[in-house]
Formats: C-alpha cells, sequence, structure tokens
C-alpha cells in the first residue's frame, strides 16, 4: 500500500467507524455487526500504526468513554497465572500421585474438578467491589477487561457474607453450548444478509464456544459484550492471609460470598476415586450445557500444596487430564455434492447413523476434492469420525484393512449436480464451483436471499427458507416475480426447508399473518432508494460503495446502462473489471428486461433527494450562501447543507466558504464573490460534495 492509498483508506475507515457509532449510540440504530465493526477498527488501527501521520486526531482508535474503551490496558498480575501439567494417560496420573506421596506422604486427599474449556480470568475485590478483571495473558501480564467482565451476571459486583478485605479470584468464562449454537446462526444471517460469499461465511464464524467466548470478551465495547451471555466457573481463591485450610472450603467459602461454583467437584481420598471420577465425566460430559476438555486434580490442603511448591512453570500440586476428542467408527454409504448459493461445491460423507459426543452422525463434510484425495476414500469405506472443536464432524481416517475388494475410488463429480453445467476450479483455489449463475437453481435462490436481505430491499416477513420455498413451488424465478406475488397465492402455501448438514429437512407452512407481512414488505420495499436497488440486483463486483457511487454520479438506471467501460472506469474508485462486469450485465437482454420490469413493478430508478433526511456531518464549521435558482427549491437546498452539519449565510464576507451558484443569480453577488476570492459552486458540484 502506498501512502496514498493509505492516508485514502484510513480517512476512509475513520469515517465509516464515525458512522457506525453514531449510529449505535446516538440513534441506537446499529448499521453493522459488533464483529464486522471491530474487523474495521482493527484495520484501521494496523494502519494507524504503519502510518501514523496519518492518524485523525479523533480518529475512532482513540476514543475513551462512553462504552468504547481504547484497547486494553495491560495489568501485571500480583500472583502470576501459572498453567497446569497435563496428561492424556491415566498411567501418567499414577505417576503424578507416586510423585507427590514421595514428598508429602499419605495424609492428604484431592478435590477434582471439571477443566472448563474458556478463558482464565484473575478478579481482585477491594472491601467486597469488583475493582479489576484482568485476562491470564502471558502469565506474567494480562488484558484489563474490568468493564466487559462486570457485564457477566454470575461475576457478582458486590460481594455478600463474610470475605475478605482485599483478595483474588481466578476462574473461566466461557459460552454455553447452546448460546454459541444461537449467536452462531444470528452471525451467519447477518454475514448472509450483508452479501458476504457463502464460502467464506465459514471463515467467519466461531468455530467453538471457546473462540465465541474468546472473542466476545475482547471487543472493545461493554455494551455488545452484554449480548453475549457469557456465563462463569470461578475456582481459586488467592488472598494474603489465610482464610482456611483446605482447597473444597476455599470453594465453599466462595460461593458463601456469591460466586458461582461448580457443583460438580469431589474430595477425593486416594487416585482411583480420581480416576473414577474422571471416567464419570468422560461419560457424561455430553449432557452439560458447556464445554470441557478434561478434569484438574489439585491436592486439597493448602500446607500440601506449599510444600510441594512450583516447577519454574506449573504447580506440583495440580495437574490436568485431557479428555481426547471422541471418534466413532461409521461406514461410508455414499459421497453427495451440494450446490452453494455462490456456486461452491462441498462434498458429504452421507454415514451410516452413529452415535458421537451426544449427538448421531449421519453426514460429514469433505471439504473438497483434495480432502477426498487426502484420505483415499473409496465406496463404502470404514471411516473414523470425529468432533473437534467444530460442530460439523470430520472423517479423520479410513480402516483401510476393512475395505471392500471391489469398491471403487471415490470419483469427484465433473458437472454440477443441479443444473449439469461443467464445473470449474480456479487456479490455487482447493474448490469447485459451478460457473452457471444465472440458471442454476441454488445460485438463483442465492440470488433472491440477497435482493431481499436487510441491507438490500429489506424485504420484512420474507427470508431465506421461504424465498426457496417460493422457488421450488415455481412462484418465482426472478427478482420481478416477487412484485407478482398475491396473498392468495401465499396464505396457506406449504414448503419443505432445504436439508441443512445433518440432512434434516421440515415442513413449512406460510399462515394468513405472514402472507399478509410478505406482501406488506414487498409494498414497502419499493421505496428503498436507488443506491440500494443498485446494490440489490447482485450484478458481481457492486457491493454497497461501488453501488452509491455508481447512482450518484449517473442519477438514473438508464445513463447507468448507456454508459461504456471507458466511461465507467473514469469514475474515481471504479476498476476495469468493475466496469467490464457492469457493461455485459447490461449487454444481456434478460437483465435489462428485468431491470424495467422492476422500474414498472415501482422500484426507485433514479437518485431522490430527501431534504429531510439526516445525513453527515461533513460541512461541519462550515458557510454557504445560496443564490440564484435550482433544480431543487432554494430551501431543500439550504435544508440539506444544514442536515449536513452545514450553516446558511444571508450575505457575502470574507469568511463565507462556498458560494452556490444557480441560474439567474445577481451580477453584484457574483463580482463581490470574485473579488473576495470566494470559492463558488455549481448545484451538481455541491451535490458531488455530498
Ligand atoms: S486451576 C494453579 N481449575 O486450565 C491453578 N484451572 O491448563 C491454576 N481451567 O489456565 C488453574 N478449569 O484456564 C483450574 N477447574 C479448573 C479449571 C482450570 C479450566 C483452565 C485455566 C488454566 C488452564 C490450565
Amino acid at each position: 500500500m502506498n501512502l496514498e492509498e493509505a492516508k485514502k483508506r484510513i480517512t476512509e475507515l475513520s469515517a465509516e467507524l464515525m458512522q457506525h457509532n453514531y449510529n449505535y449510540y446516538i440513534l441506537s440504530q446499529p448499521s453493522i455487526s459488533d464483529f464486522d465493526f471491530d474487523h474495521l477498527l482493527k484495520e484501521l488501527e494496523q494502519l494507524e500504526k504503519s502510518f501514523p501521520e496519518f492518524a485523525l486526531p479523533n480518529s475512532p482508535t482513540q476514543q475513551v468513554g462512553g462504552d468504547i474503551t481504547k484497547n486494553f490496558v495491560q495489568v501485571k498480575h500480583k500472583y502470576p497465572m501459572l498453567s497446569l501439567g497435563n496428561t492424556y494417560s491415566q498411567d501418567e496420573l499414577q505417576e503424578f500421585d507416586d510423585r507427590i506421596r514421595k514428598t508429602i506422604g499419605n495424609d492428604f486427599g484431592y478435590v477434582c474438578e471439571l477443566k472448563f474449556d474458556g478463558l482464565a480470568i484473575s478478579i481482585t475485590y477491594e472491601k467486597g467491589v469488583l475493582v479489576r478483571a484482568v485476562t491470564r495473558g502471558d502469565g506474567v501480564q494480562g488484558d484489563e477487561l474490568t468493564n466487559n467482565v462486570k457485564t457477566i451476571r454470575s461475576i457478582p459486583q458486590q460481594l455478600k457474607g463474610n470475605f475478605p478485605p482485599s483478595f483474588e479470584i481466578r476462574g473461566e468464562i466461557f459460552m454455553h453450548r447452546k448460546t454459541f449454537e444461537r449467536l452462531n446462526n444470528e452471525l451467519k444471517k447477518e454475514l448472509l444478509d450483508q452479501g458476504v460469499d457463502e464460502d467464506k461465511i465459514a471463515e467467519r464464524l466461531y468455530k467453538n464456544p471457546r473462540n465465541f467466548a474468546s472473542g466476545s470478551l475482547k471487543m472493545q465495547d461493554s455494551k455488545a459484550v452484554a449480548k453475549r451471555s457469557l456465563d462463569a466457573f470461578l475456582y481459586f481463591v488467592y488472598s494474603d492471609e489465610t482464610l482456611c485450610a483446605t482447597h473444597a472450603e476455599s470453594l465453599k467459602l466462595a460461593e458463601s460470598w456469591g460466586f458461582q461454583v461448580s457443583d460438580h467437584f469431589k474430595v477425593c481420598q486416594n487416585i482411583t476415586e480420581v480416576m473414577a471420577f474422571i471416567n464419570k465425566y468422560e461419560k457424561e460430559r455430553n449432557q452439560l450445557s458447556y464445554e470441557i476438555d478434561g478434569v484438574v486434580i489439585k491436592v486439597n490442603e493448602y500446607r500440601h500444596q506449599k510444600e510441594l511448591g512450583f516447577t519454574a512453570k506449573v504447580p506440583r500440586w495440580a495437574i490436568s487430564y485431557k479428555y481426547k476428542a471422541e471418534t466413532a467408527i461409521s461406514k461410508l454409504k455414499e459421497v453427495t455434492f451440494q450446490v452453494g448459493r455462490t456456486g461452491a461445491i462441498t462434498p458429504v460423507a452421507n454415514l451410516v447413523p452413529v452415535q458421537l459426543a451426544g449427538t448421531t452422525v449421519k453426514r460429514a463434510s469433505l471439504y473438497n476434492a483434495d480432502e477426498i484425495e487426502r484420505l483415499d476414500l473409496y465406496e463404502y469405506d470404514t471411516v473414523f469420525v470425529e468432533k473437534g472443536g467444530e460442530i460439523i464432524p470430520k472423517i479423520t481416517g479410513v480402516d483401510v484393512s476393512k475395505r471392500d475388494l471391489f469398491a471403487r475410488k471415490i470419483e469427484y463429480i465433473t458437472h454440477c449436480p443441479e443444473c449439469k453445467t461443467l464445473l470449474i476450479r480456479k487456479e490455487g483455489e482447493a474448490i469447485h464451483y459451478c460457473p452457471n449463475d444465472s440458471h442454476c437453481a441454488p445460485q438463483l435462490i442465492g440470488r433472491m436471499e440477497h435482493f431481499i436481505s436487510r441491507r438490500a430491499m429489506n424485504i420484512e416477513g420474507l427470508g431465506g427458507e421461504t424465498v426457496a420455498g417460493l422457488f421450488h413451488k415455481g412462484l418465482i424465478r426472478s427478482y420481478a416475480d416477487l412484485y407478482e406475488l398475491t396473498y392468495e397465492q401465499l396464505n396457506g402455501l406449504e414448503f419443505e426447508s432445504e436439508e441443512d448438514l445433518e440432512g434434516k429437512k421440515k415442513k413449512r407452512s406460510i399462515k394468513e399473518k405472514g402472507a399478509d407481512n410478505i406482501i406488506k414488505g414487498i409494498e414497502a420495499s419499493k421505496a428503498i432508494p436507488f443506491e440500494r436497488v443498485l446494490f440489490s440486483l447482485g450484478i458481481r463486483m457492486i457491493g454497497e460503495t461501488v453501488a452509491k457511487k455508481l447512482a450518484q454520479h449517473f442519477g438514473t438506471i438508464e445513463k447507468l446502462m448507456a454508459a461504456s467501460v471507458e466511461e465507467l472506469s473514469d469514475i474515481n474508485e471504479i476498476g476495469g473489471k468493475i466496469a467490464e462486469n457492469l457493461v455485459k450485465f447490461f449487454a444481456d437482454a434478460d437483465n435489462v428486461n428485468l431491470v424495467m420490469k422492476l422500474k414498472n413493478h415501482g422500484l426507485i430508478m433514479e437518485v431522490v433527494y430527501d431534504p429531510n433526511e439526516v445525513r453527515s456531518n461533513k460541512f461541519e464549521g462550515q458557510t454557504f450562501l445560496v443564490s440564484g435558482s435550482f433544480s431543487i427549491s432554494r430551501d431543500d437546498l439550504k435544508k440539506l447543507i444544514e442536515r449536513n452539519g452545514g450553516k446558511n449565510v444571508g450575505s457575502i464576507s470574507k469568511s463565507l466558504n462556498y458560494l452556490i451558484a444557480g441560474d439567474k443569480m445577481g451580477p453584484e453577488k457574483l463580482k463581490k464573490a470574485t473579488d473576495l476570492g470566494i470559492r463558488m459552486i455549481s448545484e451538481d458540484e455541491f451535490m458531488g460534495l455530498l
């Protein structure tokens, strides 16, 4: 990135983020997901780091106060936050027990606790009030996340009972499985709404509850953290004074002060009891509402802990036993191929149903052709299935010894299973695509989903599933068909949802109210401004920003349709590829037809300036004088100035920033303005500034 590009991007990002902040805090109408906000903020931070000379003094990255905190402050831990030695083997656990007995003899107990799969946190309380919460970080110092941690309901801000005046308590912040699924589904919907490619969505979703919890906790905005419904278990008290003699007692004490301590812990008298605890929870872990990845075993008596002490890295008095990812064995029935909304092909292994980590698994993703090759998969193979940190199970290996003598190797398809078009695979990419974007059913449905989405035509009452249902029922083939739907057609309509990765289909039907909402939503979409209609058309490479640029530049769809590649690529920010795509799109008679049909249905195909709309603070501190006559009324023009932060003045003076000159402007004004060197602009130029 060169200097000019960096400067431009920094200015752009700053303006965009400021607008989002304004929408969020002032209008209470967030226009972007927290996730995307954080993403943009991070991009800006990086750029400002590399090009500090371009950082705005009031950059959104510097904003403190309100609910936004700058990067987190690093705080040194009073007691270092060590990790634990860990093992996957019960033999090693026996060795751990032997070592301990050698040092402290046989008169002691163990406390077994679950090893919660989340984020370690250390919280300081002074006089019963939560004063500081710090992540583990590198063990010596971590991020201070006090405000974010305060949003977690199970962490008390004010203690009750008989607590010591000053102490630290440590525990794990986590997200319940159900919350994870709900929020990830919401995030997915939001990304689809924003027109993110389906095959890019998986990358943007959180892989497991732990990732989601940690991503949430590190957000800059505590209000957004509060929405993530995080939870916490506390498991260790640090205090300079002696509060009790054993770890188990300290857990009870912490509970009495108002902390959430897990019920699933046990004082064990020997290592046999410890192993029984481990085995019990290995079986029962799937019934817990949150994920655990093992069991933590701690020597119960503090005096013994003290005697055992620490190695350089870990305490000698504790260890964690980690569970291996569960594996199941199943048999491959067949490999099917799904076509995504962008034409991306996903191979899916259909398996003989098998129980794994609490659910029945029938299918596993095979990702792409390379993965099938890597597994060297044959028909009817016996396969190992694992649920790693991820929700969708995967095949980790094949038991070749069980392979059928006459089984054939799995061949990747060459043609689209939906429309039979020859598939393509772009250079350097792992995924195959169906290039038939204008006639392949799932791709048409995908475009329809984009069309109705919140950022596009925002057709309320209509969701992706219903659109797919209407498509399969033959009621809609193009966007224009939406505007011909009737209440009678919709009311009582029954359809099946599409298969999910588990192979489940659900029966759906549209009721009276639903039908009414759809019709109303479609009607309301006729008020969507031109730039968004243009974005909704789903023309390749025409995202929101480009659509806005084009709408402002051309003003009407007719002018845009008539533009040549040269004319288009002359516009700032419109590259040659975009220009070519546009020209190609409008060269197709079907598309022109579609646009005209939409126009006839009443969709807005030209820029309409609404003087009542609040727009920006673009003209803050600047003065304008409006003189002459314009295509809109002078009052409307003045409103536009005000709504964008500018000030209208009645006469020309040295301090005037702009004179907007219309037709028939008086000659005296012209002379005075010229003498004083005032910047004169036309109506068009003014709109351009907007
Ligand atoms: S005790 C010195 N108890 O596991 C004692 N840790 O690998 C330190 N963890 O960083 C920790 N559940 O994030 C303890 N019941 C539990 C735990 C637990 C999860 C995590 C914790 C720690 C890591 C150590």
